[in-house]
This record gives C-alpha cells, sequence and structure tokens, in this order.
C-alpha cells in the first residue's frame, strides 16, 4: 500500500484501546510489567546486555505507543527500517551527531547548512576535539573526493576518525542542492572494502541528510545512498505552524546507537505532539502538493516581475548542473524558496512589511504563507563571509508558500512589491 494509505491506520490496532478508532495520548511517565521477569528482559534489551532492544514498553523516556506509532509511520514514507522521534528538529540533529562522533574525529558537511545546525558542529563539537571540514552543496565528484582525501588527512594526524558525512538538500535558505549519489559514490571509494560492514555501507561513516525542505514527498534520500535522513518535523510534515518536533530514520543498524543516547540524554517528542503528529501526516501529502503548486504560480508570477532580480525557486533552475541534481534526486520544485529583490535590506524589509496575506515569520511548510529575510534573522549569527560565500545576500528573501488560494497570494506579492 502506498503511504497516503497507510497513514490512517499502519501501526495501531484499536481492539487495543477500547475500540477508539483514532490512537488515544497516552500520558504515563512509566509501564507496568507483567511480571519481573518481563522487566528484567527489557531491560537487557535498553541497556545492550541482549540484541534487539526493548521487547515492549517501559519508561516514557525511552518510548511510548504515540511515539511508536508515529515513529512506524515515518519509517513508511522514506521506505527506512526504523525512525527515531524527538522534542525538536535540532534534538535530533544534535543527538544523531553526537552518537556517532567521539573525541578527534572530523565531520565533513555541506553547505549551506540550517545555521543552528552549522553552529553546533563548529561551536559545541569544536569544545570536545571534533573538527569539521564543508564543502559547498553543488560539489561534484572530483571536488567530494579531494574533501574526502583532506578528512582522512586530518582524522589521522588528530587520531580520529572520519565519523559523518552530513548533508542538508536543498540548503537552507538558497535551495541548493546536493550530489547524494556522488556523495554516496565518494564515501564508498574513500573508504577501503575492508571497512563495509554486512548492510554495504561503511560501517564508520554513515551519510545523514537533512531532508526537512522536500522530505517525505519530494525527496527520497535513502534511494541515493543517504544512510540515515533527519526532519525538523516542524515544518511540512507537522504542516500546521502548531508545534515543534524531529525524527531521524534509517537502517535499524544506524538507529540502534541514536536510539541508546536517546534513552540517556531524553529528547523523545512527547505523546501530546506525536497525537498532532499523527493528525499532521495523515494530510501531508494533500498539503505539500497544494503548497507545490501554489509555489509553481507564485514564481511564474514573480519571475521576470521588474523589482525582482532573481529566484531560488527549484521550478526555474538556471544552473545545469544543480538542474541535473535536481532531475536525479527530487520528486517536486517543493514550496520554499529564495526571492532576490532588486536592491538591499532596506528593500526586502519594505517588502516584508507590506505583505497582508503572507505572515512575516520564520520557520517554513506550515499551511500558511510565511516570508522572513534569512540574513537578518535565521542566518544572522553566520559570520558576513560565510554568508557572501554560500549566497546569503541582504537581498534574499525566503518564502515558503501554503495552502491558501494562489490568486490571493500573487495579489498580495505584487502589492508589497509596489512598496519596494
Ligand atoms: C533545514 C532545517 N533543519 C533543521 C531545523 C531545526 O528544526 P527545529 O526548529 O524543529 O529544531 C530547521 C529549522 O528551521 C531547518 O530549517
Amino acid at each position: 500500500m502506498k503511504p497516503s494509505t497507510l497513514m490512517m491506520g499502519y501501526g495501531y490496532d484499536p481492539a487495543l484501546s477500547e475500540g477508539s478508532l483514532k490512537a488515544p495520548i497516552f500520558l504515563t511517565s512509566t509501564f507496568a510489567f507483567e511480571n519481573a521477569a518481563a522487566g528484567k528482559r527489557h531491560f537487557e534489551g535498553i541497556t545492550g546486555l541482549r540484541e534487539g532492544g526493548a521487547e515492549g514498553l517501559v519508561y516514557s523516556r525511552f518510548n511510548g505507543p504515540n511515539q511508536e506509532i508515529l515513529e512506524d509511520r515515518l519509517a513508511v514514507w522514506d521506505g527506512a527500517e526504523d525512525a527515531l522521534t524527538f522534542s525538536s528538529g535540532m534534538t535530533a540533529i544534535c543527538i544523531l551527531m553526537m552518537a556517532y562522533c567521539g573525541q578527534n574525529d572530523v565531520i565533513v558537511h555541506s553547505g549551506p547548512l540550517y545555521a543552528a545546525t552549522e553552529g553546533f558542529v563548529a561551536k559545541v563539537l569544536s569544545r570536545f576535539g571534533i573538527t569539521y571540514l564543508d564543502f559547498p552543496a553543488g560539489a561534484t565528484r572530483a571536488e567530494l573526493d579531494a574533501v574526502l582525501a583532506k578528512a582522512r588527512a586530518q582524522a589521522e594526524a588528530q587520531g580520529g576518525k572520519v565519523a559523518m558525512i552530513y548533508l542538508e538538500s536543498p540548503g537552507n535558505p538558497t535551495n541548493a542542492l546536493v550530489d547524494i549519489e556522488a556523495v554516496s559514490d565518494a564515501r564508498d571509494a574513500a573508504f577501503p572494502p575492508a571497512q563495509v560492514a554486512a548492510g554495504g555501507s561503511t560501517q564508520e561513516c554513515p551519510i545523514a541528510i537533512d531532508n526537512t525542505f522536500l522530505g517525505p514527498l519530494w525527496q527520497r534520500p535513502l534511494e541515493h545512498g543517504a544512510d540515515i535522513v533527519a526532519y525538523s518535523l516542524t515544518k511540512y510534515v507537522g504542516g500546521h505552524s502548531d508545534l515543534v518536533a524531529g525524527s531521524i530514520a534509517g537502517a535499524k543498524r544506524w538507529m540502534d546507537p541514536v536510539r541508546a543516547l536517546r534513552n540517556t540524554m531524553g529528547g523523545i517528542v512527547d505523546p501530546n505532539t506525536a497525537w498532532m503528529l499523527l493528525r499532521s501526516l495523515e494530510t501531508v501529502e494533500l498539503r505539500m502538493q497544494r503548497a507545490g503548486e501554489n509555489a509553481a504560480k507564485v514564481c511564474a508570477f514573480l519571475q521576470g516581475h521588474p523589482k525582482v532580480e532573481g529566484l531560488g525557486y527549484l521550478g526555474l533552475i538556471s544552473d545545469p548542473r544543480q538542474q541535473d541534481i535536481h532531475d536525479r534526486h527530487c520528486l517536486g520544485a517543493g514550496s520554499t524558496f529564495s526571492l532576490f529583490i532588486k536592491g538591499g535590506e532596506a528593500e526586502c524589509f519594505a517588502f516584508l512589511d507590506n505583505l497582508t496575506i503572507a505572515k512575516l515569520a520564520v520557520s517554513l511548510g506550515g499551511t500558511e504563507t510565511l516570508a522572513s529575510h534569512p540574513a537578518s534573522m535565521t542566518h544572522l549569527s553566520v559570520p558576513q563571509a560565510r554568508k557572501d560565500m554560500l549566497g546569503i545576500t541582504d537581498n534574499l528573501v525566503r518564502i515558503s508558500v501554503g495552502i491558501e488560494d494562489a490568486d490571493d497570494l500573487i495579489a498580495d506579492f505584487a502589492q508589497a512589491l509596489e512598496h519596494v
């Protein structure tokens, strides 16, 4: 069955909950064991004394029914064996990185990344001796080979390993795409076959990718060589700008170390938010399709407007390399894009201050259209030289198109541009 069908019932049996058609919200901090031996067996699984993890519900820092149903359904969308949910996208990303990186290791990542992710690598992990190397999103196979060779040398010099290749594609806020297939090929070539584990991937160096901008509908990175897919569920999956949550998905062998750290640290999504996400998943395809159609209409209007310098929209790519990546990896153009207004910060602020339907707010992927100015908001903490290199310019407005009427949105953008 297709994911859109499975979202209505997969992973939940009403018979186990008094026939309740929808899963109740399980507000409990702990679960009663059938007997003492069952309790012991669960803890053997949780502590790693026995393979396979807990066989039932134990304690709400580890898991709960709402979270388990949600994790099962999220895995369906990405064709993953397993998924884990978290209290925010950043909790997911930070626990993922901490699970895989040890002292003196190197992380290789694409750029741009969401500023908090970039900051976590550069400012927090660095305190534990973990260094990083980054490459521009559109890097070619030759460039990727070069950065991985450099990373290996750096790791050897530090006495560590290349612990993870971390991608964000499309990158926030420019929509720059990463060639996941090329990264996967380069990774497999950089690490000798001896290090390749039974699952087919190199054990030491998983490829993780933040798929928040296009997933789960328009990009399926696990099919292109990524091992772990990460989400801010706050965005398209939650989809109503009313919750904060995150997830990762992939083969169970990649999830297990992260689950173990989550069990220790906490950070699992709460039952109420998990329940809301289950409701959101029932409509995620409908919402994303409509938002995608709206964005295509809005961008057709904005393209060539006299106040517009250009668009960073995946439906109107001008760079052949980026177009090739899009053709191979993406199933749609999304509904979040960059609008480059002729001028700079003042012109962007005039545009933003005069929008009436679109709300001036950071975040994206909700039912309502949002607009923001990354250079002075989400990416304010990024050093100017790096902003310049990544194309996060003062005349960039990031727009996330929602599911309103497209003509109303076009009229709103038209009148706001008149104020520029
Ligand atoms: C691409 C991307 N990844 C991760 C995050 C972080 O997600 P959260 O706000 O749910 O922690 C964001 C938030 O804007 C994002 O845009």
